[in-house]
């Protein structure tokens, strides 16, 4: 209805309607209550003029009126409170088998890169109709991924994970902004959502990959050296980290905490801070030996191998095809 209105951006995701009607109800409230302030001045102006020979008079105040004017609007207050609070938890809640996209930000450009392996810059290819995840961190200052068009908009930090979701319900493209002022290019610093239908996507998808994030993390996993430690038995002198994405973990000084993205990042660069009980303080800290792209794809890899058997063989069917990717970054040009 509203979409040939040019006051408002386009409804391209499921929750863009939610947040317009909230806005359209708050938008109806306030310009009802600057219409009765309006239309009571000018009468009580005219009312109580003052006029030649008519003393003023004293008004006492009155109290079933001062309850009538508190009680209105903190009812009204009230339902804009948990209205908001509905669509919030909505926004801010992401679907569990929602696909995952990995998001950078740097001065000044956006680097996603899908589960599956593919890596694009200032662009997202998603398909329309399925939920997908955006796990954020930035490299440097704080930036803010806002797409008007899904109504959603949040703030990425650096040195942790942020999360925002979106189901797109039309295909098309899409403006993706930096909502925070982040330096001269802030406004330079944009790029396209492009959502495309289940089979264009497919297509778009099997254009090449370097393979599924979580394998690149396996890779990185190895190299590092984490496997002589993290053993898949129970030798190792690092925890095993097999089904351990998700669930909770007890910490030496007693803290429980899960093992979400934001932990298991933490646990890279700063592995002392949350240390599992009945581990030593052996490890050592990963902070700036990885790229965000790095820790991203051993998250992805951790996470992988908590994932159940279905999720796994999801993640890994449309992730094994050869080829060259046509948005990649080439690996050398890896921007830290
Ligand atoms: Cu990034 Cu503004």
């Amino acid at each position: 209805m509203l979409n040939n209105f040019p006051l408002w951006p386009e409804q391209a995701s499921t929750i863009a309607g939610h947040v317009d009607a909230l806005y359209i109800f708050l938008l109806i409230v306030t310009g009802m209550m600057a219409l009765l302030i309006f239309v009571c001045l000018i009468y009580f102006a005219a009312r109580f003029r003052h006029r030649p020979g008519v003393p003023a008079e004293h008004i006492e105040g009155s109290t079933p009126l001062e309850i009538t004017w508190s009680t209105i609007p903190l009812l009204v207050f009230l339902v804009i409170f948990a209205w908001g609070a509905v669509v919030y938890f909505k926004e801010r809640t992401p679907p569990d088998d929602a696909t995952e996209v990995y998001v950078v930000a740097k001065q000044w450009m956006w680097k996603l890169e899908h589960a599956e392996g593919q890596r694009e810059i200032n662009e997202l290819h998603v398909p329309v109709g399925r939920d997908v995840k955006l796990i954020m961190t930035s490299q440097d200052v704080i930036h803010s991924f806002y797409i008007p068009a899904f109504r959603i908009k949040q703030d990425v930090l650096p040195g942790r994970y942020t999360v925002e979701w979106f189901r797109a319900t039309k295909p098309g493209v899409y403006h993706l902004f930096c909502a925070e002022y982040c330096g001269t290019q802030h406004s330079g610093m944009v790029g396209d959502i492009v959502v495309l239908a289940p089979a264009q996507y497919e297509a778009w998808m099997n254009g090449g990959s370097t393979g599924p994030l979580s394998a690149t993390g396996e890779k990185i996993f190895a190299e590092l050296g984490c496997s002589t430690c993290h053993r898949t038995d129970t030798q190792g002198r690092g925890p095993n980290l097999q089904g351990v994405f998700g669930r909770p973990v007890q910490l030496e000084d007693g803290r429980t905490v899960t093992a979400d993205e934001n932990y298991v990042r933490e646990c890279i660069l700063d592995p002392g801070a949350k240390r599992v009980k009945g581990f030593q303080p052996i490890m050592p800290t990963f902070q700036g030996l990885v790229s965000e792209e790095q820790v991203n794809a051993l998250v992805a890899y951790i996470k992988s191998i908590s994932a159940t058997k279905g999720e796994a063989g999801k993640t890994s069917a449309s992730a094994t095809v050869p080829g060259v990717q046509k948005n990649a970054q080439p690996n050398g040009s890896q921007v830290q």
